[in-house]
């Protein structure tokens, strides 16, 4: 599928390929850098996103954000997005025809985007990108490499909030991150990129 930046936005801001648009406020397409080295998936819109139409602005959003910062980059200089563009009822995983019919919007977000290194933020955004059933507790911080892209399953937010003890993994994961990113920068600057 090729597409441009306007024509993507504009194709999922009036979407009903599934139930869920029955019930959205907004959809919540994702934003960023468009073409950042460093992209999140999450899960799905919450309360806030589907209020205000963006990604990640809640209380989970906030300590996202506050981990981006943490690794020594702003929101605006990556890319933040869901598999599924519109908030599920009482916040329930997105169903699986649900995301069926969204992936081609996740794919074609990555495709035009182009990063270097993906986190997968909490067990759903794993299946669905890699599709493969992941235990983030035991697979965290490990790398999979998908078409010259590295994907690293990661602690979502919320499960941070709901369990702080597992704040020190999720830092070391994006210690990881980071130096994935200056290693491949290096590569690069090698290759005179
Ligand atoms: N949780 C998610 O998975 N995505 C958001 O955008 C907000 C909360
Ligand atoms: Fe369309 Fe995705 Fe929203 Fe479903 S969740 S209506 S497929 S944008």
């Amino acid at each position: 599928m090729r597409t441009s930046w306007p024509q993507l936005m504009e194709e999922i801001s009036a979407c009903e390929k599934c139930r869920l648009c029955e019930t959205r406020t907004n959809v919540v397409p994702g934003e960023g850098d468009p073409h950042a080295k460093l992209m999140f998936i999450g899960e799905g819109p919450g309360r806030d996103e589907d209020l205000q139409g963006r990604p990640f602005v809640g209380r989970s959003g906030e300590l996202l954000t506050r981990m981006i910062r943490a690794i020594g980059l702003e929101r605006e200089q990556v890319y933040i997005c869901n598999v599924v563009k519109c908030r599920p009822p009482q916040n329930r995983n997105p169903q699986p025809d649900e995301a069926a019919a969204c992936l081609n919007y996740l794919r074609a977000q990555v495709g035009l985007v182009r990063p270097k290194v993906v986190a997968l933020l909490g067990k759903v955004a794993c299946r669905y990108a890699l599709q493969q059933e992941i235990s983030v507790m035991r697979e965290h911080g490990n790398w999979y490499e998908r078409k010259g892209i590295w994907f690293m399953p990661t602690y979502h937010p919320s499960a941070l909030l709901r369990e702080p003890s597992l704040k020190r993994a999720s830092w070391d994961d994006f210690q990881k991150i980071r130096d994935k990113l200056r290693e491949i920068e290096a590569a690069g600057e090698e290759h005179g990129e």
